[in-house]
């Protein structure tokens, strides 16, 4: 228990958002809410990038101020965390006075430090990346990889972070926290990356190139570089706010771990006096129908009409239930009805059904006690399911601890199906019919095995599916308590329990496709 400070990446505000900024929003809501149920005193940290060439691009060519542009798109990436259900205590926008205050000062300080200095230089620009280039980036034919766009030789003064004397400071710090990076084997690129020179990083941008930045406090002839500028927001949102820094955990994608997360950031709050945040966390990538994301070849999934049509509990647990955290998935409609019929309707849903409808049915619509001959009557198949029960938690406990959610939601889900195979063995519809005290006992005893196998199962799952949680345990009568571990033990607490008559969790989906679009 203690203070747990997670942050997404701030999005780039030049394109709309896309199922890769839903996901990363959602595993990092995940462990947010699994951390407030351990006890945690959560600060969720999620925002926009706004400052940039890109941005400044995508503006001119809409006609309209950056300042509005980034207006509009910031609120579609707010909309998007509402429709996620995503439980953030802070959005942040680079264009916020609060932010650009602490970035120009922290600029100031590395200044007055000498850890900033000017020098001419001399080199081949990438626009699109926003960076100067080296020769080890070119082609093995001379020209350069296409990810860079158009590239310009340019000579300029510029500012310059003295990174490099931090090489061996940051080599031997990961040495010492071999948990800094989440999958470790990034941790291992990290240190490959540092196999060679670190050169010193250039933070400045003159104004006539790019004038939609934050101008430097020691020479206003100049924005800082959208890097520098981005990763401070972390920062920015726990000033005044005693106790949250360093951060737990950032989320990011692989993309952006080697060298902003895992080599910048490091060094600049080194530089700064700062500790470095305790992990980071690189998410991987999705890839949609087997090919790269694009907008431009309709290859996209809109992740706010995918929830409108299927649900958000559901787009949460595809997600979530798909992807090992740190590789990359492929995400297809298909897939989603697979996992959607199988794992949700007719196996969480179908169980939320049979207890409604058998509680109503045999008992009057209230959850049995278990009495002294229902007790009795209970034998080897309870037995079973109850320890199946304490085995499954203690896993899901420890694998969410681990960021193994695809497992503890596939072992949840295995425990679900072992309480519907327990009512096809128990057979109560059977039981129902006989007049004999052993079976109505017996009866009684199953009516309540699988309400509460029903209750602790759900009880697993309010992390990812928040809202689905609150409804089956809503329409069992039950409203759970504050103390999460004290949920998670099998006992007789729903016992007289009214509960609901019928409910639909997981609706038949619509068959027709529309997610994916194609041109
Ligand atoms: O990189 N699958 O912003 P961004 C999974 N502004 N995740 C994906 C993805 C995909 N197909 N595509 C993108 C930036 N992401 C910077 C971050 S942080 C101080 C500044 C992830 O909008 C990507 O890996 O390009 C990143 O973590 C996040 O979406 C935002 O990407
Ligand atoms: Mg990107």
């Amino acid at each position: 228990m203690g203070k747990f400070y997670i942050t997404t990446a701030i999005d780039y505000v030049n394109g709309s958002p896309h199922l890769g900024h839903a996901y990363e929003k959602v595993l990092a809501d995940v462990i947010a809410r699994f951390r407030r149920l351990m006890g945690d005193e959560v600060f969720f940290l999620t925002g926009v990038d706004e400052h940039g060439q890109k941005v400044q691009q995508s503006a001119r060519a809409r006609g309209i101020a950056p300042q509005q542009f980034c207006d509009e798109v910031s609120a579609e990436f707010r909309a998007l965390c509402a429709k996620l259900d995503i439980s953030n205590d802070d959005f942040i926008r680079t264009t916020e006075p609060r932010h650009k205050q602490v970035v120009r000062a922290l600029l100031q300080q590395l200044y007055d430090q000498g850890e900033i200095y000017r020098a001419e230089y001399q080199g081949f620009y990438s626009t699109r990346q926003e960076q100067f280039l080296q020769e080890k980036d070119r082609n093995p034919d001379g020209s350069w990889p296409e990810i860079y766009g158009d590239v310009t030789e340019i000579t300029e003064s510029n500012y310059f972070f003295r990174l490099g004397k931090y090489q061996d400071w940051l080599i031997a710090y990961l040495k010492e926290n071999e948990h800094f990076v989440f999958p470790r084997h990034r941790q291992q690129q990290v240190l490959e990356f540092l196999a060679e020179p670190l050169n010193d990083l250039c933070i400045s941008r003159p104004k006539e190139r790019l004038e939609w930045g934050i101008p430097l406090p020691f020479d206003e002839g100049y924005v800082t570089y959208v890097w520098f500028d981005a990763l401070v927001n972390y920062y920015t949102a726990v000033v005044g706010k005693k106790d949250f820094w360093p951060a737990d955990l950032h989320v990011i994608g692989k993309d952006i771990l080697v060298p902003p997360h895992a080599v910048y950031w490091p060094i600049m709050l080194k530089a700064l006096g700062l500790p470095p945040p305790k992990q980071v966390l690189a998410h991987g990538w999705w890839s949609i129908n087997g090919k790269k994301m694009s907008k431009s070849t309709g290859n996209f999934v809109e992740p706010v009409a995918f929830a409108d049509k299927y649900g958000v509990d559901a787009l949460r647990y595809f997600m979530i239930r798909e992807m090992s955290v740190g590789q990359d998935s492929d995400f297809s409609e298909a897939q989603f009805l697979a996992r959607y019929n199988a794992e949700l309707a007719n196996n969480l849903g179908n169980l939320v059904n049979r207890v409604l409808n058998m509680t109503n049915r045999f008992a009057g619509g209230v959850i049995p006690a278990l009495d002294a001959d229902a007790l009795a009557a209970s034998g080897e198949p309870e037995r079973a399911l109850a320890a199946l029960w304490d085995k499954t938690r203690d896993e899901a406990v420890a694998l969410h601890e681990g960021y193994q959610f695809h497992l503890a939601l596939e072992r949840t889900l295995a425990f679900i199906t072992a309480t519907n195979a327990y009512i096809e063995h128990r057979a109560p519809w059977k039981l129902g019919k006989s007049a004999a005290p052993a079976d109505t006992a017996l009866l009684r005893a199953a009516l309540a095995t699988m309400a509460e196998a029903l209750r602790l199962g759900s009880s697993l799952l309010p992390a990812v599916m928040p809202g689905t949680v609150k409804k089956i345990h809503a329409v069992l009568g039950y409203h759970a308590g504050e103390n999460w571990r004290a949920e998670l033990t099998w006992d007789a607490r729903l016992a007289g329990r009214k509960v609901a008559e019928a409910a639909i969790l997981f609706p038949r989906p619509e068959t027709k496709p529309t997610a994916t679009k194609t041109k």
